[in-house]
């Protein structure tokens, strides 16, 4: 092909042709970014981001790479920072080291996870981690599972699995079905449960909410009352949602207990332990997710406390039958063997990338105790940021937290309480502009709250204390 109007750098040419070009760009971009990374505690945790300085229309010639690399510097300079420790904000951490680099190898090896031919090494290791963990969460030797990207999906991939099996749906969809499906979940649960099942052709309120205890977790008498209600007035139960690791304040439903209602009922269980499915690799912590080897479907992030990069999600099935003989769409245009199913057959994604290299690679660089040590220790930390709420008297808690989230906010006595919203949402701003540090402003039970997510492995009690130090700075003014 004639290549004149392409810079010289604008593929890695397999004959070698243009390696020192490459090369270059290749170490200034890495410079640019490593650079960049190791001084992250310097740079603002949410910079803030006034005009979009080069978002010029598409160039009729090539932009010199200089012009690029400058450009790529506002990049850096102007997006959120969750590398900082003072970024405490999200469930979103700093990536390990590998899982960047993964990235790039992924990338460049440009696999397609849609079948065992397009990725035929990243296809059996996607298969053989998965194994892994379902090992780990006691699904049994019959469980099997996906990788998706992120939660949404995995919790939509669930759900519907959950509903063909129960509905005989996968044919002829809901056209049958005389009574409404429902499910059930926390009135916490996160709302990628009502998106499923909005675009399940159910209804986003076919998911029924179930009150909360006072620290967040699902109250059990009352799902069984209202799942018996639901039946009463001619609506058709099909599944429960429970929660290891709410979004805002990180608490745990009785799955033990809730799975005893599914299972004497004939409902699908299934757990959303996005968040909370690290804890299997802490043997101080792992007994918190009792019950969940009872669930058919698990949802688990290690993009959230695994440290790998975004996005890394997977969706776990007690049963690996019912991904091929309810969801199962087999792709004439795919090459099929007997030994392995394509994956790209039983996922709700058709062409995906090879998410499962940085998490190998995270999981061999890290190791089972690397990780038990990072969980264990930002409980650690969470029991001393907890000691500093304590400590505090216009500060109040959500909930009595189980993982590595806290949720607060003040209650100043000399502050009218209809304006307890205001005063927190202040608060938030003062934080960045004045400690640079962020913690995000769920809104909770009606109110405005403080959520800090204690992941960063460069937290130390001197970040907590500066936070805490300037919540007083604010409180005083
Ligand atoms: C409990 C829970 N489930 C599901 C999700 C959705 O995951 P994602 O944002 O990757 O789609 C989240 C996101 O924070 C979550 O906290």
């Amino acid at each position: 092909m004639n290549r004149s109007e392409l810079p010289e750098s604008a593929f890695i040419d397999p004959y070698g042709g243009n390696k020192v070009a490459v090369k270059k760009l290749t170490e200034e971009i890495l410079e640019l970014v490593f650079s960049h990374l190791q001084k992250a505690y310097t740079h603002s945790p949410l910079p803030e981001l006034r005009q979009l300085p080069f978002l010029t229309s598409i160039p009729n010639t090539h932009t010199p790479e200089s012009e690029i690399l400058e450009k790529l510097k506002t990049v850096l300079n102007t997006s959120m920072n969750p590398a900082n420790p003072a970024f405490i904000g999200h469930m979103d951490s700093i990536p390990t080291t590998v899982s960047i680099l993964g990235e790039m190898v992924t990338a460049a090896l440009n696999n397609n996870m849609l079948s065992l031919e397009m990725s035929p090494l990243f296809s059996r290791l996607e298969s053989l981690l998965i194994k892994e963990f379902t090992t780990l969460f006691g699904l049994g030797e019959q469980a099997g599972g996906v990788m998706l990207s992120g939660g949404s999906l995995t919790n939509l991939q669930a759900l519907a699995v959950a509903r063909n099996v129960k509905f005989d749906a996968l044919e002829r969809g809901l056209t049958a079905q005389k009574y409404p499906p429902v499910l059930f979940a926390s009135e916490v649960a996160h709302t990628s449960i009502q998106k499923a099942a909005m675009l399940l052709g159910l209804g986003a309120s076919s998911v029924i909410p179930i009150k909360t205890n006072i620290n967040s977790q699902m109250d059990v008498s009352e799902l069984k009352r209202t799942i018996e209600n639901a039946k009463q007035i001619g609506l058709a139960p099909f599944c429960i949602v429970a929660t290891a690791g709410t979004t805002t304040t990180g608490n745990i439903d009785p799955i033990q207990e809730i799975s005893q209602v599914a299972r004497d009922r004939n409902l699908w269980l299934h757990v959303d332990a996005a968040y909370g499915g690290a804890l299997l690799l802490s043997k101080q912590h792992r007994q918190k997710l009792i019950g969940i080897e009872c669930a058919d479907s698990v949802t688990f992030n290690p993009q959230k406390w695994l440290y790998v990069a975004k996005t890394c999600a997977m969706i776990l099935f007690k049963d690996f039958a019912t991904l091929k003989n309810a969801f199962r769409i087999q792709a004439p245009y795919m090459r099929q063997t007997d030994e392995f199913i394509n994956l790209g057959e039983i996922s709700v994604q058709g062409t995906r990338h090879a998410e499962v290299l940085k998490l190998w690679l995270s999981l061999q660089h890290i190791g089972k105790n690397g990780y038990a040590q990072l969980i264990d220790e930002s409980y650690r930390l969470t029991n001393y940021f907890l000691k500093q709420i304590e400590k505090t008297s216009f500060l109040e808690l959500a909930s009595n937290p189980q993982m590595n989230i806290v949720c607060f906010r003040g209650v100043p006595s000399w502050v009218p309480s209809a304006e307890w919203d205001t005063w927190n949402a202040r608060l938030q701003t003062h934080l960045l502009e004045n400690g640079k540090i962020f913690l995000s402003l769920p809104s909770y039970r009606g109110s405005c709250w403080l959520r800090a997510v204690l992941l960063n492995p460069y937290i130390s009690e001197e970040t907590i204390d500066n936070l805490f130090g300037e919540i007083n700075n604010y409180a005083s003014t």
